[in-house]
């Protein structure tokens, strides 16, 4: 019986690929083009699709163009940073008004102002600082934490990912084989050139237990800074804390001395107007923001407490970077955060989130398929498996061949989900309707009717 099915999936991924090279000639002829120049024939080593690279001409509204002339509603969302969508007017607008005086000066300009005032009001957060990308958020929150506690350890969750700095390369998506005992697992690292002596000074906890992080605390008194997280893990599914989570690792890290940063990188704006932060009412110590920020322009913000904050202004630890709330990012921040993610938007969010979680249940369920939808915000997934997943160790056991050929049948049905099969999610933007999200629906029956209950 499960041959069986091994059988009809591999036939069926081998057709939708089939199909999708054949939609993608220019798409290929790019590729072959750029691997003399690119590394890999792309700019970044995770745009490499399955079965090839898509080229992409632009964007506009919901939806993106390939470089053969198909149009897809775009979920990929660029990896989450597309909650404006593409060309939105307002972002438009900002960036036209920024190009015309200027981008770049490595000085404070007012929006800078404007921005950290509306995310302090948003996050609760008094105090920010501006960086370019996730990575330098993270790496920013854990030099901080660091520099603050003048303690060397940290602990991070396995599965999760804050970007590819040193000290979060660690455990983000080992194999089974190399993790190590779920109560303790191994140090693993994620990628070569990170050294061992870096990868030593990171502890790995499990998601949603606390006692796998009351036990590191306690194997190393005085010694942990602090523990980095996000609140909703999204680089593994979508994986929610499990009811007072949050609140408990909170209180668990300050008794030991150590600081909590919230990694909202992801879930930042697209789970609502103040992230997981303010839907939880958790106040970490630090958080980070990026992806979804600028509208599509390269920003990334990190905002703390009154004390951590002050100790950067004071020059406990230098904050820097050249491009930081550069006149360009904060005029695109401003415009996403006054004219774009508004209550209105969210509201309409909210209703094609459920039209998409109730349409694709309907289907699983017609179907007689063995997954579930788990959705926050804007974020939604199709987990292939039944019971809830709470921690790395149980998304392990989520199906990825079935996940590869979702992706596939949406794609070829005009619908851009993230490639990386079950770690990533949609992402609904505010230029999307529901005839977008009945696409993905209507793909979905489709992939369900040729795959069969499995
Ligand atoms: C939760 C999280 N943190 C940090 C990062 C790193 O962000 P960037 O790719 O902008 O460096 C990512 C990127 O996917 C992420 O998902």
């Amino acid at each position: 019986m499960l041959a069986q099915a091994d059988t009809r999936i591999a036939a069926v991924i081998a057709e939708q690929e089939e199909i999708f090279v054949k939609r993608q000639p220019k798409s290929a002829a790019l590729a072959a083009r750029a691997s003399s120049v690119l590394a890999g024939g792309v700019t970044s080593s995770w745009q490499i699709t399955q079965p090839q690279p898509v080229w992409l001409s632009h964007g506009r509204g919901g939806h993106v163009y390939d470089a053969d002339g198909n149009e897809y509603v775009d979920l990929h969302g660029g990896y989450g940073a597309a909650l404006a969508g593409h060309a939105h007017p307002a972002i438009a607008a900002a960036v036209r008004a920024a190009a015309g005086s200027g981008t770049h000066f490595a000085q404070p300009t007012e929006n800078a102002i404007v921005v950290a005032e509306e995310l302090a009001r948003r996050w609760g957060l008094p105090r920010w600082r501006f960086a370019n990308s996730g990575t330098e958020a993270t790496m920013d929150a854990v030099h901080l934490m660091r520099a603050y506690t003048n303690r060397d350890l940290i602990i991070k969750v396995e599965g999760g990912y804050h970007g590819h700095h040193d000290s979060v390369q660690v455990s983000v998506m080992p194999a089974e084989a190399e993790a190590g005992p779920r109560t303790a697992p191994n140090q693993v690292p994620s990628s070569a050139g990170i050294p061992a002596a870096i990868t030593s000074l990171t502890l790995i906890a499990q998601f949603n237990d606390l006692s796998s992080v009351a036990g590191l605390l306690e194997a190393h008194p005085g010694r942990v800074a602090g523990m980095i997280v996000e609140p909703v893990m999204m680089n593994a599914g979508i994986i929610h804390p499990v009811p007072g989570y949050l609140a408990a690792l909170k209180d668990l890290l300050h008794e030991h001395g150590a600081l909590l940063a919230f990694d909202e990188v992801k879930t930042g704006l697209t789970v609502g107007p103040g992230g997981v932060t303010r839907q939880s009412g958790v106040s970490p110590d630090l958080v980070c923001l990026a992806k979804s920020l600028g509208g599509g322009v390269a920003v990334a913000a990190i905002g703390g407490t009154e004390e951590l904050m002050d100790f950067v202004g004071a020059g406990g630890y230098e904050m820097v970077g050249t491009f930081n709330g550069n006149p360009l990012a904060m005029s695109a921040t401003r415009a996403m955060l006054t004219e774009v993610a508004t209550d209105e938007a969210y509201l309409k969010i909210e209703r094609l989130r459920s039209q998409a979680a109730e349409g694709i249940e309907s289907a699983i369920e017609e179907f007689g398929l063995n997954a579930h939808v788990v959705t926050a915000g804007a974020k939604g997934c199709v987990v292939f498996g039944t019971g809830a997943v709470r921690d790395y160790r149980e998304f392990l056991t989520v199906d990825d061949t079935r996940s590869h050929a979702h992706w596939l049948f949406q794609h070829n049905g005009g619908v851009f989900l993230p490639p990386w099969g079950k770690i990533e999610q949609w992402l609904i933007s505010v230029q999307h309707d529901e005839s977008d999200i009945d696409r993905l629906i209507t793909n979905f029956r489709t992939f369900a009717e040729a795959v069969g209950a499995q």
